[in-house]
């Protein structure tokens, strides 16, 4: 268990470099598998997920170690088509490995991560476009095997741009006898992070970040170095946090397009935003107006992954704020903890409300999913006295050494370990080593 300590009421001043994305780096390494090669990957975050697809990896016989922000993959020596359930637990992108494995052994053979915090995350959208495209899938329970002696290209309708089906698709068609074309695709700048990464393996692809996606022939090159692309909800979270502390931040080797409708809302509470290629500066006097209406929607519209960080930003806003979450049905888990904070929040359905009070204080919490805690830290930068958050290890899923970034931008933040005894009641306390 990680406790998140928190003393608020410090400004966030100064420069940081925002880490990896890590939503570009889980495809990207499932990527690898599709052919024979060597890859090189850089900027790649030091994360739990990313160690679980490597383990994944090296299940399947592919040696995958990663140094410092490199991740170094073999992929020839792959012997296996398997992925144990075990492994597929640890991470619900592991998905995304169907298509790889398809594409490269003609068989994937794996379970169901199944729901999670965020509500039902069914895959039917994958199913449904690899089935259209040749290949035979049995289901027993949560396994399911899919397999494929050819996959054929053809032209796939998404009913909505799902990013794991978009990617999973991409990867599958590589393999893929003729033209894929998939349409309603996603737009994220994940999926064109992986289209460049296919482009450079020797995939014929064009499209990407429009809802047109075509994929041609595969002609593989072998070796392959790739840079990761920045991180666009690790840059919203500090630009978040910057805003609501009164701060003055500068975010650095950013891609400000990746998250502009982010910036806009922060803008729209009264934040003075600078931002040039691959650089944002945001400041802010502490005293933000609330937004009006914020509806979450797919690239390029405002990011789910965003909205629970903006909610805690504007906690309080002056005036009153509405939410709309329209891509997960249950992504309002962290309101319950933010009202303990002294937070005015009233959900309906997919609708928060939120009433800016005047002051937050320090409070015990319970991260509940991955951008629910980082919401929780951007709150208890806020609040007044000291806040705890107790976390099961969700907020490290997707943040590389947050204590120590908040830290250098001059917040009192903590991250200890806590282990519970037998009877769950004594605990020792030691510091994180990151
Ligand atoms: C990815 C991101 C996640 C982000 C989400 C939406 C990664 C590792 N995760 O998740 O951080 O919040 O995009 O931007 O990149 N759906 C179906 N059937 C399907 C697939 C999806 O109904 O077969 C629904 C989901 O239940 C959800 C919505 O579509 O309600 C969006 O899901 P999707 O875009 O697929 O998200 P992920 O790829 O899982």
């Amino acid at each position: 268990m990680d406790i998140w300590k928190i003393r608020g009421g410090s400004r966030l001043e100064g420069a940081c470099f925002v880490q990896g994305s890590k939503n570009a780096s889980l495809p990207i390494i499932a990527a690898s598998l599709i052919s024979p090669a060597e890859t090189e990957l850089m900027n790649v975050p030091r994360l739990r997920d990313v160690d679980s697809a490597l383990r994944i990896l090296r299940h399947l016989g592919c040696s995958a170690q990663q140094q410092g922000n490199d991740v170094y993959i073999n992929s020839t020596g792959i012997s296996e088509n398997k992925i144990p359930h075990s492994l597929m637990l640890e991470m619900r992108s592991s998905v995304i490995f169907m298509g790889a494995l398809l594409a490269r052994c003609g068989e994937a053979r794996l379970s169901l991560p199944g729901g999670c915090q965020l509500g039902k995350r069914p895959i039917d959208i994958h199913i449904s476009a690899f089935r259209q495209m040749g290949a035979e899938i049995e289901e027993d329970g949560s396994n399911i095997r899919c397999s494929a002696a050819r996959l054929r290209g053809c032209e796939l309708r998404l009913p909505f741009p799902s990013v794991g089906a978009t990617e999973n698709i991409m990867l599958a068609a590589c393999a893929a006898e003729g033209e894929t074309v998939i349409k309603g695709a996603a737009r994220e700048p994940e999926i064109s992070a992986l289209a460049e990464y296919l482009r450079r393996m020797g995939c014929d692809i064009e499209g990407e970040g429009s809802d047109t996606i075509v994929i041609g022939g595969f002609t593989p090159k072998g070796q392959l170095s790739y840079r990761v692309i920045s991180d666009r909800i690790v840059a919203a979270t500090l630009a978040c946090a910057a805003a609501c502390t009164g701060g003055d931040v500068e975010l650095r080797a950013v891609e400000p397009e990746h998250f502009s409708t982010v910036l806009y809302f922060l803008k729209q509470a009264g934040c003075d935003i600078i931002s040039d290629k691959y650089t944002v500066r945001l400041r802010s006097d502490g005293k933000l107006r609330a937004v009006g209406d914020v509806c979450t929607q797919p690239y390029p519209g405002f990011p789910t992954d965003a909205q629970p960080v903006l909610m805690a930003a504007l906690l309080k806003a002056h005036g009153r704020t509405h939410i709309t979450e329209n891509i997960f049905e249950n992504r309002y888990r962290q309101v319950e903890q933010l009202c303990r904070l002294g937070a005015d929040i009233s959900v309906n359905g997919r609708v928060a409300d939120i009433n800016g009070v005047d002051m937050l204080y320090g409070s015990s919490l319970e991260a509940t999913d991955l951008r629910g805690g980082a919401a929780m830290i951007v709150a208890g930068l806020s609040a007044e006295g000291e806040t705890l958050i107790h976390d099961e290890g969700h907020i490290k899923r997707g943040y590389e050494d947050l204590d120590q970034v908040l830290c250098s931008l001059g917040a009192d933040v903590k991250l200890e370990k806590m282990k519970g005894t037998a009877n769950g009641f004594q605990y020792t306390y030691e510091k994180t080593q990151n």
